[in-house]
């Protein structure tokens, strides 16, 4: 796992989008895993500015969200449908057949998780995948549990998560109770992940995600156990990690001093590419 420490949000924002960036000129036909709520916001703004002034080509991506509330309707705004096009499709040349989001009114459910992981599968698996967290350490809506659900499912949500999306309604009684999201397995089994983080109210998540043990009751733990993660927090989520870590992992921005960080490669390389 490595970590990157920012000093704001913005930052985390730019990193984040310089490596899916990135991710995108070294493979133009990625499959990207993305995630919703107000953490990537700012990495599809950075993402869309990138399309609009040097032409990232999005024409070969093919896109896999994490989850989907149930009872919702495509037009509803507070549909991660709604969402993934405001902030990200309907900006950027991504072809419309090749965006996959689960559908949170299907006839028959079991059949559309089956579905949604097949479909996964049959176009070889994600190659790149976005992760928020939630403040109870979910990945998608994986919440805290007495055992890590595989595939994608039907997720009854908590309290703490309704509590914490409410924001986004009229009335927390608005706030659905049920979601459909991507299993661990299904997010285990992507290539490269990077899990953003921003604000003090994710710092006990972020600790529990890098140094906690790994149990189902802290589903980011199980990040620990992926060989290819990286972690990219403003320094508010950071706060609760030990002071040698941050040290090791902020970014250097003395562009004439060699970095001390091994994975500043990857900054850098996409920044050559793509100056955002
Ligand atoms: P947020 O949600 O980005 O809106 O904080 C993250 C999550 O719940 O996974």
């Amino acid at each position: 796992m490595r970590i990157i420490v920012t000093d704001s949000y913005e930052e985390m924002s730019t990193v984040a989008a310089r490596i899916v960036a990135g991710q995108l000129y070294l493979k133009p036909n990625s499959v990207l895993g993305l995630a919703t709520g107000s953490t990537p916001e700012g990495m599809y703004a950075n993402l869309v500015k990138v399309h609009q002034s040097v032409g990232l080509d999005f024409s070969e991506v093919i896109s896999f969200n994490l989850d989907e509330y149930i009872g919702l309707d495509k037009e509803n705004e507070q549909s991660y449908y709604y969402f993934m096009h405001k902030h990200l499709f309907d900006h950027v040349n991504i072809k419309p057949e090749n965006i996959h989001i689960p559908n949170g009114n299907p006839e028959n459910l079991e059949e559309e998780c089956k579905k949604y992981d097949k479909l996964i599968e049959a176009k070889g698996g994600i190659d790149l995948q976005v992760l928020g967290i939630g403040q109870n350490a979910h990945i998608g809506f994986n919440e805290p549990d007495i055992k890590f659900e595989a595939t994608t499912h039907k997720v009854k949500l908590d309290e703490e998560t309704i509590k914490a999306n409410a924001r986004f309604f009229e009335h927390e009684e608005d706030v659905p109770k049920y979601a459909i999201s991507m299993g661990i397995k299904t997010i285990m089994l992507a290539k490269k992940i990077i899990l953003l983080a921003s604000g003090k109210n994710k710092a006990e998540a972020i600790y529990k995600a890098i140094y906690g043990s790994v149990r189902p009751d802290a589903p980011a733990s199980i990040l620990q156990l992926h060989q290819d993660v990286v972690v990219i927090v403003d320094k508010d989520a950071a706060s609760l990690l030990p002071e040698k870590i941050k040290r090791f992992c902020k970014i250097n921005k003395n562009q004439e001093q060699p970095s001390r960080i091994y994975k500043f490669y990857i900054i850098e390389g996409c920044f050559l590419l793509c100056q955002l």
